[in-house]
């Protein structure tokens, strides 16, 4: 066994530098909590690795109302509806109407970016690059080992390890008789950054006899697009005239919506799944975020479940920690996991009311345009995507 170049004793050990880890280091930091961060990657890996880009109403309040930054509310965008697109025709959802809310387009780097600069500003103990990591005891007294990119090993103890790791969470393993639900789909989303103008303000969910197609927004001058594609596509091979006929074919309409082309700067393929894992603790080792959960991204609310998450485990820690409430720790599992089913749904629900599936009949497809008609003419079924979209409120 090596000898350990160093010890560190803090008060919680979190596994996972991404948003998640962050916001609960610096939600904790507010708390008066000691906290050291680890994770496997550097922090240009993080920042330069795309993901999702839309916060919910509650999302965006904990990154100003925290004090991690406004820059949100000054370089994101508001958006206060999504069009769903069907029959060549889009409906527009209105959020502020229905429910008085708005999501913010602000990509998840940014996010990253915001939170890391605040942990470095507030002085947080930040270990970025480290492999090996190694956690143990977390039913009596937590440690976490691992090696720095020198070589030499080094071990946390902590009262409390958060596992906020990702979906290859090493922490999760250690859940004791946990129960793992899952839900695999027959396809995945083909992803592109594309340099063209917006082609339009807000996001466009749209179903087509193909499958289904998202036109986001990044800049000005950068879009994000996505369109339903099988899992085992091989992104290199597809050109870019090949990409834009299948985002032509899906967009198409009677409308005269206009898709604006350009070059396909990036092509990646998304993996697509649910799963939850239950419980998410045991003794002192929590899970936030996809470390505990995964969604499937029609939606968006990967990132908006993680940040709920910590926000409820900044809370049972600061009664564990500071108020000595032992009992606090009990209550994380039930009170994440209620949001956490509800988002669960309401991915699924998008998922299947916008895809397609090989195989299925004309009843399934006319059921699924039988749907999207119900939902964009009746308030009532508008009103439930409004209010999921943009974010359930935290209790
Ligand atoms: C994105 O902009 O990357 C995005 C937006 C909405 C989604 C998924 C991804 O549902």
């Amino acid at each position: 066994m090596t000898a350990l170049a160093s010890t560190t004793a803090t008060q919680v050990v979190i596994v996972g530098g991404g948003p998640a880890g962050l916001m609960l280091s610096h939600l904790l930091h507010n708390a008066g909590i000691d906290s050291v961060v680890i994770d496997n990657r550097t922090v240009e890996q993080i920042e330069t690795t795309h993901r999702a880009g839309i916060l919910e109403r509650d999302s965006v309040r904990l990154l100003v109302d925290s004090g991690v930054s406004d820059r949100v509310l000054t370089d994101g965008h508001e958006h206060a509806g999504i069009a769903l697109r069907f029959g060549g025709l889009s409906h527009r959802i209105d959020f502020q109407k229905l429910v008085g809310a708005s999501c913010w387009l602000y990509p998840q780097t940014a996010v990253f970016v915001d939170l890391h600069a605040a942990r470095v500003r507030d002085g947080g103990d930040l270990r970025y690059g480290i492999t090996d990591t190694e956690v143990a005891d977390v039913v009596d007294a937590p440690t976490v080992d691992y090696t720095d990119a020198d070589g030499s090993r080094h071990r946390i103890t902590a009262r409390i390890v958060v596992g906020a790791d990702g979906s290859r969470s090493v922490c999760r393993p250690l859940i004791d008789q946990a129960t793992q639900y899952f839900r695999e789909y027959p396809f995945a989303w083909f992803g592109v950054m594309v340099q063209a103008p917006p082609s339009a303000p807000e996001l466009i969910y749209a179903r087509a006899p193909e499958g289904f197609a998202l036109i986001s927004q990044r800049t000005d001058t950068v879009q994000r697009m996505y369109f339903q594609c099988d899992p085992r596509e091989d992104p290199s091979t597809w050109s870019d005239d090949r990409i834009w006929a299948q985002l032509h074919g899906r967009l198409a309409g009677h409308d005269g919506f206009e898709l604006k082309e350009g070059p396909v700067l990036e092509r990646t393929v998304l993996p697509f799944r649910s799963f939850v894992q239950s419980p998410m603790r045991h003794g002192n080792l929590l899970l936030a975020g996809d470390a505990a959960h995964t969604v499937p991204p029609t939606g968006a609310k990967g990132l908006n479940l993680a940040l709920a998450d910590v926000r409820v485990l900044a809370e049972v820690l600061d009664r564990t920690i500071n108020k000595s409430d032992d009992a606090a720790l009990d209550t994380y599992t039930e009170r994440a996991l209620s949001r956490v089913w509800k988002a669960q749904h309401f991915s699924y629900w998008m998922t299947t009311m916008l895809h397609h599936v090989d195989g299925t009949t004309d009843f399934d497809d006319l059921r699924q345009l039988g749907e999207l008609n119900a939902l964009v003419s009746s308030e009532a079924g508008s009103t439930y995507l409004a209010e999921g979209y943009t974010g359930w409120p935290q209790h």
